[in-house]
């Protein structure tokens, strides 16, 4: 599907049928607006795209951070999105037309790679909203997502800062610091709304 028509009308239609998935289903979207430049820019910069094969996006919503990866990563690079709401696969669709976005939730990733001819991949960016996923979703896809990379691969995901209010937050934490060799944050990302930061997690590279 194309995009129609740009500049501010189409970020503000964007925005409004964010903000209406947020009322019909507020926990699986995580947030009542998509993420802002500044916060798309840092994760895609920290992604570190432009010289790996393979990049998975779990949780495209209205394809913001979809369309900087397709602008930083190499022309050569296998990419695809998931993402569990039909309506934003169509306007990540809309937003990115070039973009493969599988209707999916996050822990097919691997059957998706397969489907590409890969058995891993090199970066895995996410906003899948972990906070108010339950203690064994959050398993199930962390486990998945570790798989699925590649030794040396990174696993990007950011997080509100309010969030660490709550314990899911803090459960999340406590697994990535597990099951990754090296986990570090970003600054905060203050003009984001909510404010949020990054975790970027390595996966060691093959001995
Ligand atoms: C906080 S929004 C982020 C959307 C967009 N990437 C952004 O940064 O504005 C979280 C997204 O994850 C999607 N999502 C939630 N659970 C999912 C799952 N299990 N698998 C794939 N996508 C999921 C939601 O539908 C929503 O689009």
């Amino acid at each position: 599907m194309k995009r129609t028509n740009t500049g501010i009308e189409t970020e503000l239609e964007y925005n409004l049928k964010f903000f209406t998935q947020f009322i019909f289903h507020p926990t699986k979207t995580g947030a009542i607006l998509p993420s802002n430049e500044k916060l798309c820019e840092l994760m895609t910069d920290m992604a570190d795209l432009g010289n790996v094969s393979t990049v998975v996006e779990l949780g495209s919503g209205t394809g913001v951070i979809t369309e900087k990866i397709l602008k930083k990563k190499s022309p050569d690079t296998k990419f695809f999105a998931m993402e569990i709401n039909p309506t934003f696969v169509e306007a990540t669709l809309r937003r990115c037309p070039d973009a493969t976005v599988y209707q999916s939730s996050a822990e097919n990733a691997r059957f998706y790679l397969e489907v590409n001819g890969e058995s891993g991949c090199d970066r895995i960016v996410s906003s899948l909203p972990w906070s108010t996923f339950n203690s064994e979703t959050q398993e199930l896809i962390l486990n998945s997502v570790y798989e699925t990379l590649n030794p040396g691969g990174k696993f990007l995901t950011y997080a509100y800062s309010l969030g660490l209010l709550f314990p899911s937050a803090w459960r999340l934490r406590r697994l990535l610091r597990s099951k990754f060799d090296k986990v570090v944050k970003s600054s905060i990302v203050w003009s984001n709304i909510p404010p949020a930061f990054i975790y970027i997690c390595e996966k060691a590279p093959a001995k």
